[in-house]
């Protein structure tokens, strides 16, 4: 049986919220047992790709990143988390591959391009090298560690194509090496934002983090968007136009969903109440992670040892992999 191995990983760009939490961590927690290798990467260098002349943030959010993964329940014994930037090897990989994909294929690529028209105020009218090359070294990430099995949200399914391109490409003039990876979409679909957004973001302030304090949690709830249309409290409302309602489907047990939605329509539930009893289900649920959070940053030791040991341990598999492809591209001079 070919070996099950898992790679994915995030952009630290920023602290992770409940929309990481249901779109992709909570089955990065769930799939750290099924499979027979896991990786997730700190892609400190594709941030840099949009980020090249602001290092400092993304520097302070590889760990910020790291504590959000340990605090959701990622296990550094089940994974191997590690720091893109020191993986010397996908660097080389990225240069290799470049000869092997066209800047119009490149160009044509549905995910870099929605990302460069989102990224006008940075890129002008000309994109960098280094951005339109990212789903290049994108590849690079996931071959170097011949992983198969690609957890990703709908809207990166197109760089694993690329990559999967790319894997092919390689095969064919160097011969059977490389190994294709498959997307894999998890079930949960992106949440919506407090404003009723399609998407959660931090740009957007619609966004409720792991991190948050109960505090802070109450504050974002009291802001969420409910039926406009219910101004007196006996008022009938429609849950679902309601941001509350949508929350109460993630957080609540299905007999308060139940209960939400049948007094919201009969006029007989007030927002306020429905709102505080949402933030104390929101607040509990992120309790434990809260818990572990605290624990990390109190013991900020533990997570450079964590992310010391990840790192060690993949770039001794990415040495595996890349002696491999110096072979085939007969690049092993000294080596016979
Ligand atoms: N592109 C991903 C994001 O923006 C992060 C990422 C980098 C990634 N390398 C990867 C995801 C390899 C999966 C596999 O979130
Ligand atoms: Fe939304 Fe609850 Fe108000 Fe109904 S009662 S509109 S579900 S907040």
């Amino acid at each position: 049986m070919e070996k099950k191995i898992m790679l994915t990983g995030d952009r630290p760009t920023g602290r992770l919220h409940i929309g990481h939490y249901f779109g992709s961590l909570k089955n990065r927690v769930k799939m750290q047992d099924e499979v027979d290798e896991c990786y997730i990467l700190v892609a400190d260098v594709q941030a840099l790709t949009d980020n090249f002349n602001n290092p400092e943030k993304v520097r302070k959010n590889v760990r910020e990143v790291v504590i959000d993964y340990l605090s959701v329940g990622i296990d550094p014994e089940k994974v191997t988390i590690y720091i893109q930037s020191m993986i010397p090897e996908v660097a080389e990989l990225t240069v290799f591959y470049s000869n092997l994909v066209t800047i119009a294929r490149l160009e044509r690529n549905p995910t870099v391009k929605t990302e460069i028209a989102q990224k006008k105020e940075l890129f002008g009218e000309s994109v960098t090298y280094g951005f339109l090359g990212y789903p290049v070294s994108q590849a690079a990430d996931i071959t170097a560690f011949d992983a198969t099995i690609v957890p990703v949200g709908e809207d990166q399914q197109p760089l694993i194509e690329q990559c999967r391109e790319i894997v092919r490409k390689f095969n064919s003039i160097y011969g059977e090496v490389l190994r294709e990876p498959e997307a894999y979409l998890s079930e949960t679909k992106r949440i919506k934002g407090l404003d009723g957004n399609e998407k959660m973001g931090k740009s957007l302030g619609n966004a409720i983090y792991l991190s948050d304090s109960e505090e802070e949690i109450n504050k974002k709830v009291m802001s969420a968007v409910t039926d406009p249309s219910r101004i007196k409290k006996d008022d009938k409302g429609n849950p679902d136009i309601c941001m509350v309602a949508y929350y109460h489907n993630l957080f609540s047990t299905k007999e308060e969903c139940e209960n939400v939605c049948a007094e919201c329509k009969a006029g007989t539930r007030g927002c306020v109440a429905c709102k505080k009893q949402l933030a104390k289900n929101i607040a509990d649920t992120l309790k434990p992670m809260r818990e572990k959070r605290a624990y990390y940053e109190a013991h900020p030791e533990l997570v450079d040892e964590i992310l010391i040991k990840g790192t060690e341990k993949a770039r001794k598999k990415a040495k595996e992999v890349m002696a491999k492809v110096k072979k085939a591209m007969k690049l092993d001079y000294f080596d016979q």
